[in-house]
């Protein structure tokens, strides 16, 4: 589906380097699992049987706040399961950064470890966000930073309705819920331009410039249009925006008219963002790919989870082509269902799937959709709510769908 699931990720040519001081990060409690190996150094691979050096993607941990430990687990356990059948092994360094770590050490996410994950293939993320820690700090200190660091520019979201009794809408069936959301992942109102000036004075003033540059519009735009063409489906690509009101945005206006010249193949699409929530509830089939900036592709793939059966099953991949990526479930770290083993892990298996593909594991990301499919399709989860089943109970029933090829 991405761009780079096809083959093998290159390796970043421009990687951050450690700074010589930097320590490793200390072991988080988490997911150890008796695979799990260090992978601080990139170390040479041996070869295995026949001289054919076996696959090994690094992947970096950070399960990070309230439920995130518990998805992540159960995350880990479909893809070691699925890493088994197709030949290839899942390193990993779990990194303890979150609101827990940073309470005790004052330590969000160091530079040091920023650096380390810009030497692995992938990282692999639960949720961030606490009430303890000041509002958004941990968010922008590490998904933000994370995003950032290594110029994570898409935001890709799949939104797919496995069984018509998941989704809120009425008369709505799998079919009318395929879609996927890119959305631009690196400049917007997230940018972090502005402040607040004589902050609780009658005189304060607010500012958050929401900015856009012409090469941050061009790769997602062209990333979309490549997609969507790859995906083949209805080969209609929406440009979501709000150009008549915030004429800033005539530049997401322009540029998708003059990269579209380059895809005869696919309708050119435009619905502004207020319209495009309307028919994401009425009429979800008519979506095939969606591209748009940061803010509006965050509150639009929010109805995008709704319609597919809940934040319990929505994923999202944070890409930079043929570089280091990560993936994330969409929603949050949910504090109140910390260590309850009610969380639904299907949205981190899924995030783990689309990390698999993005590592060029094509084969494994289809058997694990294939089994999430199948489970659903057959009822045999009939819920994505928090308590419908246990945490871990969802995570053996799709790992031994995936141990058995159900759905394939
Ligand atoms: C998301 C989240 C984040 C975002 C928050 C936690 C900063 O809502 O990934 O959709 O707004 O990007
Ligand atoms: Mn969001």
């Amino acid at each position: 589906m991405a761009k780079s699931s096809s083959k093998a990720p290159a390796k970043d040519p421009t990687p951050v380097k450690a700074a010589a001081t930097a320590k490793p990060a200390a072991p988080a409690k988490v997911p150890a699992t008796p695979k799990a190996a260090p992978a601080a150094a990139k170390a040479p691979r041996p070869a295995g049987k026949g001289g054919k050096a076996p696959r090994v993607h690094r992947v970096a941990v950070l399960a990070g706040d309230g439920i995130g430990e518990e998805v992540v687990r159960e995350g880990l356990k479909v893809l070691d399961a699925v890493a088994d059948i197709e030949g290839f092994t899942l390193e990993r360094k779990v990194y303890p950064y979150g609101a827990d770590h940073y309470l005790a050490t004052k330590e969000a996410m160091p530079a040091s470890a920023l650096a380390e994950m810009g030497e692995m293939d992938a990282i692999f993320l639960g949720a961030i966000g606490d009430p303890r820690v000041e509002t958004g700090f941990l968010e922008r200190q590490i998904i933000w930073g994370v995003r950032q660091t290594f110029d994570l520019y898409v935001n890709l979201r799949p939104i797919r309705l496995y069984h018509e009794a998941l989704c809120p809408l009425k008369d709505k069936k799998p079919a009318d819920v395929d879609m996927v959301v890119v959305r631009e992942n690196t400049e917007d109102a997230y940018a972090g331009l502005g402040g607040i000036h004589r902050k609780g004075t009658p005189h304060e003033v607010a500012i958050a410039e929401m900015i856009y540059t012409r090469q941050g519009v061009e790769r997602v735009i062209r990333y979309a249009y490549e997609l969507c063409k790859k995906r083949n489906k209805k080969r209609r690509l929406t440009l979501v925006d709000k150009a008549n009101a915030i004429r800033a945005q005539d530049i997401w206006t322009r540029t998708f008219a003059e990269v579209g010249k380059e895809y005869p193949e696919v309708e050119q699409d435009h619905a502004y963002i207020d319209a495009a929530c309307m028919w994401m509830v009425k009429s979800p089939e008519w979506f095939d790919v969606v591209v748009t900036p940061n803010l509006f592709g965050d509150i639009l793939t929010d109805i995008g989870a709704m319609i597919q059966g809940g934040l319990g099953i929505a994923a999202s991949g944070n890409i930079h082509p043929g570089k280091v990526s990560m993936f994330e479930p969409i929603h949050g770290s949910a504090p109140k269902y910390r260590g309850q083993n009610s969380a639904n892990p299907i949205a981190a298996i899924e995030a783990g799937r689309m990390m698999l593909e993005h590592l060029g594991e094509a084969k494994a990301g289809k058997r694990i959709e294939a089994a999430v499919r199948h489970v659903i399709e057959t009822g045999r989860i009939r819920s994505l709510k928090a308590g419908a089943y246990k945490c871990d109970e969802v995570g053996d029933i799709i790992r031994d769908a995936v141990a058995t090829g159900q759905g394939m």
